[in-house]
């Protein structure tokens, strides 16, 4: 286990979830900031850059689960990113279509934030979001984040307007 909230744990993805990142990674209306669902080969490329995020740099997008039946919901995690050519550190969320909608994105990005700021150690982590996914910036707003700047990001063969949602360790106490 990484970090647990009251109904739900991270873990390492392991090869064997692939099964059940499918259910996000290519379904089309989950992935609609992405502008296409993944194939195949997408997904497990996916996976093995969270494999690689793990051993270079401790931490990625995990496994999310519910406590109460073992259910994989999605992934939640901290991934290296740049914003803006700055290096950052990023809250990242996708879950499945069928457990939007009961909290538990929002639950566990605030564990991710704590996660950051206690076993990390750092001062700020981000959400970096296309400025069509609302359901993503309620999220980074109910876990405390301000708008903090925009990025057009050049991603299968489109711009794509993203805002960059940022937190600070030391204001971050009222909304945690
Ligand atoms: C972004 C994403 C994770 C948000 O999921 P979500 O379920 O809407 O987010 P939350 O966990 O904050 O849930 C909030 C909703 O749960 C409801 N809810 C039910 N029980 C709740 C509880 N105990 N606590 C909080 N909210 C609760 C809220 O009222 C709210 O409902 P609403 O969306 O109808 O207003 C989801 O849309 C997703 O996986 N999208 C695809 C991947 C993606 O784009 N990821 C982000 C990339 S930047």
């Amino acid at each position: 286990m990484i970090f647990e909230t009251k109904r739900l744990y991270t873990r390492p993805l392991i090869v064997s979830d692939i099964v059940n990142l499918n259910q996000t990674l290519m379904d089309v209306q989950a992935m609609y900031a992405y502008a296409h669902a993944f194939k195949p080969a997408e997904v497990l490329a996916w996976y093995q850059r969270q494999v690689q995020r793990y051993q270079q740099d401790g931490f990625g997008l995990w496994a999310l689960i519910r406590k109460e039946d073992q259910q994989f919901v999605g992934q939640c995690g901290l991934t290296k990113q740049t914003f803006n050519g700055a290096p950052i550190v990023e809250i990242g969320y996708l879950l499945q279509r069928d457990f939007w909608h009961h909290g538990y994105a929002i639950e566990a990005a605030r564990a991710a934030k704590q996660y950051a700021f206690e076993q990390l150690e750092l001062a700020r982590v981000w959400s970096v979001i296309r400025d069509n996914n609302l359901a993503s910036m309620n999220v980074a707003i109910r876990n405390g984040m301000l708008v903090r700047g925009k990025e057009i990001k050049h991603y299968y063969g489109l711009d794509m307007p993203h805002f960059g949602f940022a937190v600070d360790q030391n204001k971050s106490n009222s909304n945690s």
